[in-house]
């Protein structure tokens, strides 16, 4: 189900006649092929039903030498198993992995935001996400078999004065948890054939 929470959420923020507001599946978008010059998914591409589905579909929309940029769970560093490992004095000194090679379709995972306020979280029943885990492989050649080349990525770190003050953040000088891409459309003339 996607969530017409974000895009109302999105409305209320910014109402504007400039700014067309849509619901529908990043599967099957509402929109002529080649329309647009920019294309961007925060957080949500790992959350679809097909990853390697859904980049043929925003490159189909893509102009050529548009660009994409996103942002995902960190394939290598955040699967299906994530966990930090802290030493006696609560520092953090590495990061658990485990479940890199399942790629499971619709598992259902059960979290809640570890650095939220407990106020935020009592009586809160944690979220329940269907996940898509796919290897750093698997999206790395999804994206050339879209005919989307990689410019550019980032594995975002917190320095080392927002990670001692955030405690949801030291993690992250250890291993990233998430990574984003930007990927330019290849000219037509160099797009691959769809695969069968
Ligand atoms: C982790 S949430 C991220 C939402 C938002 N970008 C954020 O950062 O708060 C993943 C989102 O992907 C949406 N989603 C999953 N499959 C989708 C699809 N086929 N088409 C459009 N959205 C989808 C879900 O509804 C959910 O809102």
């Amino acid at each position: 189900m996607f969530a017409a929470t974000f895009v109302q959420a999105a409305r209320d923020y910014e109402p504007s006649d400039a700014i067309r507001y849509l619901q529908a599946s990043a599967l099957n978008l509402p929109f002529a092929s080649e329309s647009f010059d920019f294309v961007t998914a925060f957080m949500s591409l790992m959350d679809v039903a097909g990853p390697e589905t859904v980049l043929p579909e925003v490159a189909r929309v893509l102009k050529p030498g548009g660009f994409l940029q996103f942002s995902i769970l960190h394939p290598c560093f955040s699967p299906l198993h994530r966990r930090l490992v802290r030493d006696e004095s609560g520092r953090p000194v590495a990061i658990e992995v485990a479940r890199y090679f399942d790629r499971v379709n619709g598992e259902i995972e059960r979290w809640i935001f570890n650095a939220a306020p407990p106020e935020a979280k009592a009586g809160l029943d944690p979220f329940q996400t269907p996940r898509f885990h796919r290897t750093l492989a698997d999206w790395l050649n999804a994206l050339t078999d879209s005919g989307l080349s990689v410019e550019r990525c980032v594995e975002p770190t917190a320095d080392e004065e927002t990670a001692a003050r955030v405690r949801g953040l030291d993690d992250t000088r250890i291993a990233p948890n998430f990574i984003l891409f930007r990927c330019r459309r290849l000219p037509t003339s160099k797009m691959p054939s769809p695969r069968s």
